[in-house]
This record gives structure tokens, C-alpha cells and sequence, in this order.
């Protein structure tokens, strides 16, 4: 591996502990102004002392992020679709490689789309996007994405999807945790993040899954919604570092979190 390529895996997977903390903001490239997400910038600015890398496309990123806030990014570069149009998988490319470099970007993401329709054209645009990372020295996030078929979401799925985009060169894959996700680390040769999906019931949900993932094989997560929808973000992805930096226990982070929220509350009353 080259040293730009090197340096910027170095940037999304941190060596010293070869984990990776990734927030995902890019849910308006097709859901538009997603609850809790509607000013960007007042989601994006709380969080950015915590995570390693952000995750959104190059409009958010222009008009609501400070350059000057050294924040790793992994630029969402596919797109094209809209939750009201006829069909999600029906993605391009939607930013040139030269504009990536203009960002000073950590990565690109790419979503492909497998068993459905355009199954094909996502896989070929994910290898046309890992050519050109190749080149340039800039790894390519795979996004093993369902749609609005969340049932999708089993092992025998998404070990199909994972393993498809290491074939074709995927530097890190981003997928879904799953019953048995280990079957889907073990059969999967890059480095595997975590989405979280839609918000869950509890947080000690959302650190159990965390957890969960992290001990059957995955380097971090790439979350979004489950950090950002919750009252007390900043608490959440604070207890979620500790899991996947520090190897803390879904309790240990859970009483961190607890410790976080009542510190934020007492701040807001001013006592
Ligand atoms: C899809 O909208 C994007 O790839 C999201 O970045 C991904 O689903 C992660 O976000 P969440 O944790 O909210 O599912």
C-alpha cells in the first residue's frame, strides 16, 4: 500500500487501536431533511470532537462543516435516487474524483445494491470508484445497502454483499450487524463497519450491538441515526467510543452515558 493510501486508512481505521469511530450525516442524499438532520450543521458541529471520520456528501460538507475543524471525512459519492422515486438502487456517481481530492477527503462511499434490479450498474460503479482509489491513493467504503427492504438484513445476505465488494477491491465495507454476524466478518477479507439503521428502542440496544459487532469481527461502526436522533447525542457517541476504542462492556458504556446525560442536564439547568 502506498503511503498516501496508508496514511489516509490511518485517518478512518485509528492504529493505535485498528478501530474506527464513523458518524453517517449523508441520509439527505436520498431521505432530504431527515429528523434531527434538518440544519446539518447544528447536528454535525456537537459531534465532530468524537468522531474520527464523517460521513456526507459534498453539499453538507461545503455549507456545514468549517474547513478549519480538521475533520477526517468520507465523502458519499453515489446518489441519484429519492425515496419517493421508483426505485432506491437506481444509483450513479454523483462527484467526481477531482472534487473528492479538492476536499481533502479520507475516503469515498459508494452504495451498491445486490439482487436487485440495478444490482449491476452499483457493483461496476464501485469498481470504476476503486479504480480510481487505487490511483489516486484513496480507499473506497462499500455500502451494502437494502433499500427499504430492511428484512433483507440476515447473514446469508449480507456475507453475499460483503464478500462481493472485497472481491472488487473495496478497501472498508460498511454493512448492517445481523443474527451471526461472525459468518460475515469470517468470509469477508476488508475490514467491516457497522450502520446502525433506524433508531432503536433503548441505548443499551444500541451499545449491545455495538459490542456484538465489535467482538464478532467488526472495526468499528459508521453510525447515524442512533447517535444523532437520541436527546443526548453527544452522551451517546461518547459511550459508543468507549466500546469500540476502550473495550468497555454495554453496561461500562451504558453508566458512562448515564454519567454524560445528568452532567449535560445539570448544565442545562444551570446547577
Ligand atoms: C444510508 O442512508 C447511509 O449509508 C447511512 O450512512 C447509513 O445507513 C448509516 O446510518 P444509520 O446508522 O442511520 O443507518
Amino acid at each position: 500500500m502506498d503511503w498516501g493510501m496508508k496514511n489516509r486508512m490511518a485517518r478512518i481505521i485509528n492504529p493505535d487501536t485498528g478501530r474506527a469511530v464513523m458518524v453517517a450525516f449523508d441520509h439527505g442524499y436520498f431521505l432530504g431533511p431527515t429528523h434531527k438532520l434538518e440544519v446539518p450543521r447544528q447536528t454535525i458541529t456537537p459531534l465532530l470532537p468524537y468522531a474520527d471520520t464523517i460521513m456526507l456528501t459534498r453539499g453538507v460538507l461545503r455549507s456545514s462543516v468549517d474547513p478549519e475543524s480538521r475533520a477526517n471525512v468520507v465523502l458519499r459519492v453515489s446518489g441519484g435516487s429519492s425515496i419517493v422515486g421508483p426505485d432506491l438502487s437506481d444509483e450513479g456517481l454523483t462527484t467526481s474524483f477531482r472534487d473528492a481530492i479538492r476536499l481533502n477527503v479520507a475516503g469515498v462511499g459508494i452504495s451498491v445494491f445486490v439482487g436487485s434490479e440495478h444490482e449491476r450498474q452499483t457493483l461496476l460503479n464501485l469498481a470504476e470508484l476503486v479504480d480510481k482509489g487505487e490511483e489516486y491513493g484513496i480507499p473506497v467504503l462499500g455500502i451494502t445497502a437494502v433499500g427499504k427492504e430492511l428484512e433483507k438484513r440476515d447473514a446469508r445476505y449480507l456475507s453475499l454483499c460483503c464478500r462481493i465488494c472485497a472481491e472488487l477491491g473495496t478497501h472498508i465495507v460498511k454493512t448492517y450487524y445481523c443474527e451471526d454476524f461472525e459468518k460475515v466478518t469470517a468470509s469477508c477479507p476488508a475490514p467491516i463497519v457497522i450502520a446502525g439503521g433506524p433508531k432503536l428502542e433503548t441505548e443499551m440496544d444500541v451499545f449491545d450491538m455495538t459490542y456484538n459487532a465489535i467482538q464478532q469481527g467488526a472495526v468499528g461502526v459508521d453510525m447515524g441515526r442512533n447517535i444523532w436522533q437520541n436527546d443526548h447525542p453527544v452522551a451517546v457517541i461518547r459511550a459508543i467510543r468507549s466500546i469500540v476504542h476502550e473495550n468497555l462492556k454495554p453496561k461500562q458504556a451504558h453508566d458512562l452515558f448515564l454519567g454524560l446525560k445528568n452532567e449535560e442536564s445539570k448544565k442545562v439547568a444551570g446547577v
